[in-house]
């Protein structure tokens, strides 16, 4: 059967020069099964004619609230609470802050509020506006409500810039779709203890040595989890983002404060992911009082900080353990040694020396390396897509190693 089959899909189009491209995305939903009714921005009619539209939908395209046959109108908000889900591809900042704000000025708009399942942003736009304060703080809030928008692609723009803003590959917001119309409950009844971010070792009360973790990465795989069903301990170093919801949250600043957070709940933890940055390091001597300027020579002593990641697989019971591994040069290799050194179940190991992926990006691409002997590369993509195909591997190495110790 087709995965999306007996879907109702509203497919919002704004007006962005991608709004050809969903085009494409229609074709896809459709094929997967979906029933997909367009609704057209004022905008978007500018860029593509509701023709194609109808012709690839079959259906007949919305576009004008206030259209003269306002019986129609209400008729097609009840289409709005009937719907499985609204995909808005492209999403314009001007949507988003529409969605955010809670503006119902149009067609599409209006649907948005009278949506009662849930909504996805595949968001398009130009030059800086992705990073504008104004356009952040909207995505914070759709997000906080539990709405997904997902992270454009970063790239050449329609403007000859180059940045980030292009509307995600019409295959990742497929899959997007696929996750959220059929959420899988595979990890119910399980309990994820995940680490992500920085730590941050103080070299006096204001100064410290730390590291270029974002923590999306892990946020991304805690975030995953919870749709899947799984309970989540998130204990995360100092980030700008905003933990997912449903997640007990446990901050930390430190190594040893990660390192105690860690084991006070690893006993309830069936799947540990360390993703976190830890620094290896720490000023060993760190100053009470700030450090005065204009001394000719200033050393600092390190002293190594405690293996967090070793010691949990030292003490895991029957918790399958993943950790990270930040690598460069010969990643595979290196990659096989960290697996055997810290007796884990599962390394992800990312090459930490390239633009685009690893630290603080929103990609990443990584090689899977398991202690039975088996390698899976991941080829890259967006890290909410890492995340599950991390929790898709552990699933499957769990349920063999239970079937190969049940010979
Ligand atoms: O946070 P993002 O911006 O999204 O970036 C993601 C990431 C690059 C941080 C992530 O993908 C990643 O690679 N995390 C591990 C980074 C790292 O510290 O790697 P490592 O090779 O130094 O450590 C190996 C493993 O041991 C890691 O699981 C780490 O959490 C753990 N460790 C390391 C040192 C230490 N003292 N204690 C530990 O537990």
């Amino acid at each position: 059967m087709e995965p999306l089959a007996g879907k109702r899909l509203i497919l919002g189009v704004t007006g962005s020069i991608a709004a050809y491209k969903a085009a494409y995305l229609l074709r896809e939903l459709t094929r997967l099964g979906a029933e997909v009714t367009v609704c057209l921005t004022e905008h978007a009619r500018q860029f593509v004619g509701p023709l194609t539209f109808r012709t690839l939908s079959g259906r007949p395209v919305l576009s004008d609230l206030f259209d003269p046959r306002g019986e129609e109108a209400v008729e097609h908000v009840a289409l709005a609470e009937r719907a499985h889900a609204i995909v808005v591809a492209p999403a314009t900042a001007h949507v988003l802050a529409k969605a955010a704000h809670g503006l119902a000025d149009d067609f599409l708009s209006t649907l948005l509020l009278a949506a009662r399942g849930p909504l996805l942003f595949a968001p398009a736009m130009d030059g800086g506006m992705w990073e504008h304060p104004a356009v952040r703080a909207n995505v914070d809030t759709l997000r906080a409500r539990g709405v997904i928008v997902l992270e454009p692609d970063a790239g050449a723009l329609a403007s000859g810039l180059a940045g980030k803003g292009r509307l995600p590959e019409v295959e990742h917001i497929v899959e997007a779709v696929r996750r959220l119309l059929a959420p899988v409950a595979d990890l119910a009844g399980e309990h994820l203890l995940i680490s992500a971010g920085p730590t941050r070792e103080p070299i006096d009360p204001v100064r410290y040595v730390s590291n270029r973790s974002s923590g999306k990465m892990g946020y991304a795989i805690a975030t995953a989890a919870l749709r899947r069903g799984a309970a989540v301990v998130l204990v995360s170093g100092p980030t700008a983002i905003s933990p997912p919801p449903g997640a007990v949250f446990v901050p930390v600043q430190s190594a040893e404060d990660m390192r105690e957070a860690i084991l006070q709940h690893l006993g309830e933890a069936t799947i540990v992911i360390k993703a976190a940055a830890v620094a290896d390091y720490r000023p060993a001597h760190p100053s009470p009082a700030k450090i005065r300027s204009g001394q000719e020579r200033l050393s600092i002593d390190l002293s190594p900080n405690p293996d967090i990641l070793k010691e949990v697989a030292a003490r895991r019971g029957s918790a399958f353990v993943v950790g990270f591994a930040a690598e460069t040069g010969d990643v595979a290799a290196h990659a096989v040694a960290k697996l055997r050194d810290k007796g884990i179940d599962l390394l992800v190991a990312n090459d930490v020396s390239r633009e685009g992926i690893g630290f603080d990006a929103d990609d990443n691409e990584v090689l899977l390396v398991d202690r039975w002997g088996g390698t899976e590369p991941l080829a890259r993509r967006p890290k909410s897509m890492i995340a599950d195909a991390i929790l898709d591997r552990v699933l499957a190495l769990r349920a063999h190693a239970q079937t190969t110790r049940a010979r």
